[in-house]
């Protein structure tokens, strides 16, 4: 399903939704150290949710997923439920977490390194990840194609030489969590659909230090790479606004 012209009042929901995803992520970083088992991560977020009057979309929605937030560690791409694991310095893990607000849905994802600073490769992986995310931000404008994102995406994560995952993209979000059209980080300039004013889309690049391609876990949900090598994906939903964009998950304080 595509999304239908919103409401002003749809809009500023996902606008009042995505502050709130983010001041929830920007706090699930700083509390984010080794020795803290998943479980107890996904009570906190499953909290904070209900304390700032939103719903978490992964049980709203009809996927019938084992939790609030996903949260993928080392070779885990995407989309792992929280387990019995504790978390250990220099894991990575990646949280990516869709609410829903006042009726509308907001997505957002982000990945770090437990308790200390980021070193080399992993670095790259990450910081080229994340800087191909707001590339794909930037082309957003009314009148610009998905391709133009994709392309935009693609041309960062190959200056990285990283592998980019195609089993999964990006999608529009709206009334639903996954809506049309999907949103590949890979592409061509000039071609897909076209973007208006109003459109709510998400933007998520996955990358790994090894080949692109993708496994789902026996536990049905887990998606890891296949050369078990380290990857990243980091996630905004974005409206496009009359001269450009807004980033609705961007914290901001
Ligand atoms: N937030 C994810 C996305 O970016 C979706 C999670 S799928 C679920 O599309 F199955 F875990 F709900
Ligand atoms: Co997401
Ligand atoms: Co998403």
């Amino acid at each position: 399903m595509r999304d239908s012209v919103k409401t002003i009042a749809q809009v500023q929901a996902m606008r009042e939704g995505g502050a709130i995803l983010a001041r929830i992520l920007k706090e699930l970083r700083e509390y984010t150290k080794p020795g803290l088992n998943e479980l107890e991560i996904n009570d906190l977020v499953a909290e904070k949710i209900k304390k700032y009057g939103a719903k978490a979309s992964y049980l709203e929605e009809e996927v019938k997923f084992p939790g609030v937030v996903c949260i993928s560690v080392n070779q885990e791409l995407v989309h792992s439920p929280p387990v019995d694991y504790v978390l250990e310095e220099g894991d990575k893990v990646s949280y990516d977490l869709t609410i829903k607000y006042k009726g509308m849905h907001t997505d957002s994802a982000f990945t770090m390194i437990v308790g200390r600073e980021l070193k080399g490769a992993e670095k790259q992986l990450l910081t080229v990840t994340e800087k191909s995310l707001y590339a794909g931000v930037e082309a957003v404008k009314p009148g610009a194609r998905i391709g133009d994102i994709s392309a935009a995406v693609e041309a960062v994560l190959s200056t990285g030489r990283l592998g980019i995952v195609r089993e999964y993209v990006g999608h529009g979000i709206g009334v639903r969590m996954h809506m049309l059209p999907n949103v590949p980080n890979y592409g061509t300039r000039g071609t897909g659909e076209m973007l208006k004013v109003g459109d709510t889309i998400c933007i998520e690049p996955m990358a790994s230090l090894g080949k692109e391609k993708t496994f789902v876990d026996d536990d049905g949900w887990t998606v890891s790479m296949k050369d078990g090598s380290l990857c990243a994906h980091f996630e905004h939903t974005v409206l496009v606004t009359d001269d450009g964009y807004e980033i609705l998950t961007l914290y901001s304080a």
